[in-house]
């Protein structure tokens, strides 16, 4: 008999929530994008895109996942009846799933390799950047190593999910999350309080209007699908795990708003940081790895802060994996009526397999850091397309599907059931009917148009 795991309380629940939010996205992707899209500008869209898409969608698949207590593919089927178009969107999630999975491990390998330089004291000396960039190249063009680390963040993952819901995830996410805050608090007072981070603080909070174009306004969008774990149906599995008797909206608005806010404090970690040291912010996916460990070398207990800085972030992250990870796995055990610990380790397998190219893509292998005819190697390319285009195609099924077709009639009754009040249901209904599918329309056309024909 097939048991469905269940969240032990409310708090567990939103801790484990935030759990999946906060990760790489926030600390590692949200720096880098506002660096690349012009600062202060690029936060005001993407704070934008979290209160009137973020949250809404979030809202739709807690209570997708609640009202079915099933994975998206079981999900769509029950409640279309079988619907053909549904059994795509729900496919559509598990393969985001399973190949997000597979390029977010390649990061959580760097983020562990980092831990073990900055473990052996590499960073404890004052490094020109000179210096620091090379540390970086040397490292990810390392073949065995980033095979290695790649694999050994997969195997924790899977280890991770195959111990079940309630063990695994929450007692992870419980106790790390606050002091990760407290953590990254003190690195942005170090990193403000920097001789010339008064630019990059200027760079962050002022905004200048003039630069907005439309690529930033679709970037800042997908930035807000991805931090806030939307649109390959991660929450409607969390959701299909949550009792009636919790508050949606409520639980939703914890975990978006926290989620912002650890966004908003790594900013402040690093783009001070930036101006500091003068570097450039448009520095793409290995900014944090140039600018920490100057702030590191440049402060009173700079080893300690780092070791528990690179260890805490690996923590949030797994976290987050776990709950990527979680998509596929469900799907094959509930629908497929396979053992969790075969699940786990087909889909673990399958990732690996995948995510190594985009691990080699840095250096390691030439034809995969600059793939021939197109203008980006090969982890660009993948997390371009099950990132940003897949997660854009996921958030607006469900949200078409919640608005249009279930209805939101039917929505509102599972949010209110059990007398939860809902005061914001209008304005819900308006946003996840009108607002959110027809922005995320035009954030998917401009993404496959950007990325392929420029
Ligand atoms: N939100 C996580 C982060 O910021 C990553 C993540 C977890 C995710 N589950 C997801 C992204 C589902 C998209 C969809 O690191």
């Amino acid at each position: 008999m097939l048991t469905r795991g269940a969240w032990s309380s409310k708090a567990g629940f939103i801790l484990a929530g935030a759990g999946s939010a906060v990760g790489l996205g926030n600390i590692w992707r949200f720096p880098y994008m506002t660096g690349d899209n012009g600062g202060a500008v690029f936060v005001l869209l993407f704070l934008i895109c979290c209160f009137l898409i973020g949250y809404p969608v979030m809202i739709a698949e807690l209570t997708l996942g609640r009202s079915t207590e099933k994975n998206p593919v079981g999900m769509f089927n029950k409640l279309s009846r079988g619907g053909r178009l549904w059994k795509v969107a729900g496919g559509l999630c598990v393969l985001s799933g399973f190949t997000v999975f597979s390029w977010y491990s390649v990061i959580l390998g760097w983020v562990a390799g980092y831990l073990a330089k900055t473990v052996s004291g590499t960073f404890t000396a004052q490094l020109t950047n000179a210096e620091i960039d090379n540390v970086f190249s040397t490292f990810v063009s390392n073949v065995p190593v980033v095979v290695f680390l790649h694999a050994l963040m997969i195997s924790v993952t899977a280890l991770v999910v195959s111990g079940g819901v309630e063990k695994g995830i929450e007692r992870l996410s419980k106790w790390l999350m606050p002091i990760l805050f407290i953590l990254l608090i003190l690195l942005a007072v170090r990193s403000v309080t920097l001789d010339g981070a008064i630019a990059g603080l200027t760079f962050y909070l002022y905004p200048d209007f003039s630069k907005v174009s439309g690529s930033m306004i679709l970037q800042a969008m997908g930035q807000a699908l991805f931090s806030l774990s939307l649109g390959m149906g991660t929450m409607i599995t969390y959701g299909s795990y949550l009792s009636r008797k919790e508050n949606i909206p409520a639980s939703a608005a914890w975990i978006t708003g926290f989620d912002i806010l650890v966004s908003i404090l790594a900013g402040f970690v690093i783009l001070p940081a930036v101006a500091a040291m003068n570097q450039s912010y448009a520095q793409g996916p290995e900014l944090i790895f140039q600018v920490l460990p100057s702030i590191f070398s440049s402060m009173p207990f700079g080893y300690f802060f780092g070791v528990g800085f690179f260890l805490l972030l690996i923590i949030a992250a797994l976290t987050s994996a776990v709950s990527i990870l979680e998509v596929p796995v469900s799907y094959f055990v509930d629908e497929r009526r396979w053992s969790r610990r075969r699940s786990v380790s087909i889909v673990a397998l399958g990732a690996f397999l995948i995510g190594t190219p985009a691990a080699l893509s840095y250096g390691g292998v030439d034809f995969l850091t600059q793939i021939p005819g197109l203008t980006m190697g090969f982890f660009s390319l993948i997390s371009t397309i099950f990132g940003d285009i897949s997660l854009s195609i996921g958030a607006f099924f469900i949200s078409i599907f919640i608005g249009w077709i279930w209805g939101v009639k039917n929505g509102l009754g599972e949010i209110e059931s059990q007398g939860n009040a809902f005061g914001l249901r209008k304005l819900w209904s308006f946003l996840i009917r009108f607002v959110a599918p027809i922005t995320i329309l035009i954030v998917f056309v401009y993404s496959v148009w950007s990325s392929f024909l420029i």
